[in-house]
């Protein structure tokens, strides 16, 4: 496998590491740090709590604000591991500025509790101005992960009555299976000698694309939307990057080569999705995965125009996620042989040899449930999500003001030991019986929060535990060496090296 550090990141996390468009700054580099300019919070005035000029935080130096001291603590790629040592010595709450980027950032299940608690009707994330300005320009619409207000949650409604309810996406399994038969086969004319696999990312990816509502290899062009090797020239993932830092409004009035590059991939995209899902709505189809879009589209408001964008945009956010969640779950269970003999104990009671595991077996097989739960806590995929609170809040002992950007760091609580015993351990014993009680729900988010959560959280559920079963029962998952693999922020968080994985190919493993 090819290290994945230099590949573009899925959206629904890339986004979260960026801030707004620097705005211009006025005092001089080199003078110490200013007081903290912050608006104040209406709630204030009534004596309740705190202005949020008082939070703590780290240095804040004009212009920069911590960037220097984050560059120097290992860099972005360690961003996680620098916030998790700021809330340590902050608390739970504090606020930071990278450049003219101001957040507040929580790292508690109390505070993120307090923020279900107040969450409006229609929550916000961090804006995404490339994006916007790519659909207005060529009068294209909004998916899920830039849509506000009412329009979000139209769309939003008519995805989610098939995506969040368990028998919709339990109808999925026989389509998943048909990937993942597939998918394993491969696996086995991949597998060197030592059973090395070259590339597995790749791989990873590609079967994950497969495998989500109905697009076929072939149908839509899987790099054109996930772009995991970068290919001759700029692609949509590369390009958006540069325009979240500077204002996009000044490359499009230019005409500048990153807008036309963008401009240039979003059209492909486009291209691409609008004639494979022509196809589909086209073709009357009897399967319940091909006809996911079709169904959308016939019961719900939305037009062509809407939901080409909202399934372009899940398919970017859903693609690399679920791969990206299997790989370290393979990791983890290749550093755990006990770990791994008693999963493959459980899905043998439930499964015979010979059948295929359908998503109705998954409702016995808690242990392969609690493995994937302790994989994301372990090693989460998305380290935090983002909010812009449109109302004055309250959080822990501060009030802040509206649109105030929070930074919600899952992943700093899933490594937190006041949230979990032995937390640097991979035992996913805790998340049952007696012991799962201890655990607070809201210590553990990686699909994220509220109204505004993660919308394919059941589909890629159901993929990682049924591809859980087939990898399990067929393959010994060996480590090939015990140096650590660190996670890095690359918008997903990912292995630092190649995984050091064998797949041995089990003696009394059936032919499904
Ligand atoms: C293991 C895989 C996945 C992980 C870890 C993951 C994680 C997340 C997270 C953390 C968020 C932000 C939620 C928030 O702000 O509270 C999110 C949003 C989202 N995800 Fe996922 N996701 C995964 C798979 C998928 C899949 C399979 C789909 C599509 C079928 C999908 C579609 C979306 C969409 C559309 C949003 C934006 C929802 C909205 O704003 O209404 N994700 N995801």
């Amino acid at each position: 496998m090819k290290s994945p550090i230099c590949k573009s990141r899925s959206l629904t996390a890339f986004l979260q590491q960026f801030g707004k468009p620097p705005r211009p700054v006025t005092a001089t580099a080199c003078a110490p740090p200013r007081p903290r300019e912050v608006p104040l919070c209406p709630l204030v005035a009534h004596g309740e709590a705190q202005n949020a000029a008082a939070l703590p935080g780290p240095t804040n130096w004009p212009l920069l604000g911590s960037l220097l001291e984050i560059l120097w603590k290992g860099g972005l790629k360690k961003q996680h591991d620098t916030l998790a040592q700021y809330h340590q010595k902050y608390g739970k709450i504090f606020r930071m500025k990278l450049g003219s980027f101001d957040s507040v950032h929580l790292g508690s299940p109390s505070l993120l509790e307090a923020l279900y608690r107040t969450e409006s009707a229609y929550p916000q994330r961090l804006e995404i101005k490339p994006w916007k300005a790519y659909r207005d320009y060529r009068q294209e619409g909004y998916g899920l992960l830039i849509l506000e207000g009412e329009d979000w949650q139209r769309v939003r409604s008519a995805f989610q009555k098939k995506l969040m309810k368990p028998v919709e996406i339990m109808k999925l399994d026989k389509k998943i299976n048909e990937v993942l038969a597939d998918f394993v086969c491969r696996l086995d004319e991949l597998c060197d000698a030592r059973g090395h696999v070259e590339d597995l990312y790749s791989e990873l990816n590609k079967w994950s694309f497969e495998s989500k509502l109905g697009f076929q290899p072939g149908g839509l062009d899987f790099p054109v939307i996930v772009q995991i090797k970068p290919g001759p020239g700029e692609n949509m993932m590369s390009t958006f990057g540069r325009m979240m830092v500077t204002p996009v409004e000044l490359h499009k009035r230019l005409n500048t080569k990153v807008w036309q590059d963008h401009t240039q991939a979003w059209d492909t995209i486009f291209r691409s999705v609008k004639s494979s899902m022509d196809r589909q709505l086209d073709t009357p189809s009897g399967t319940p995965h091909t006809a996911f879009l079709a169904e959308v589209y016939q019961h719900s408001r939305l037009s062509k125009k809407e939901l080409y964008a909202a399934v372009t945009e899940l398919q970017l956010a859903a693609v690399e996620t679920t791969a990206n969640s299997f790989m370290w779950m393979l990791y983890n269970l290749s550093r755990n042989p006990h770990v791994q003999q008693t999963l493959r104990k459980e899905i043998q009671s439930v499964l015979p040899e010979n059948r295929a595991p359908r998503a109705e077996d998954l409702k016995n097989m808690p242990y392969l449930k609690a493995c994937l739960k302790e994989s994301m806590r372990l090693t989460p995929s998305v380290p935090f999500t983002t909010r812009t609170l449109d109302k004055a809040t309250v959080l822990g002992e501060y009030a802040l003001p509206k649109g105030t950007v929070l930074m919600l760091n899952t992943q700093v609580l899933g490594s937190d030991k006041d949230n979990f015993e032995d937390c640097s351990q991979f035992r996913p014993e805790r998340w049952l019986q007696e012991e799962k009680k201890k655990i607070n729900p809201f210590a553990h988010l990686p699909f994220g929060i509220g109204k505004r959560m993660c919308i394919g959280r059941r589909l890629a559920e159901l993929q990682l535990h049924l591809a859980l079963c087939w990898i399990v029962r067929k393959y010994d998952l060996v480590a090939t060496d015990q140096e650590p693999v660190e996670m890095l922020h690359l918008g997903l968080l990912v292995p630092s090296r190649e995984l050091p994985i064998a797949f041995r190919r089990r003696s009394d493993a059936a032919e499904l």
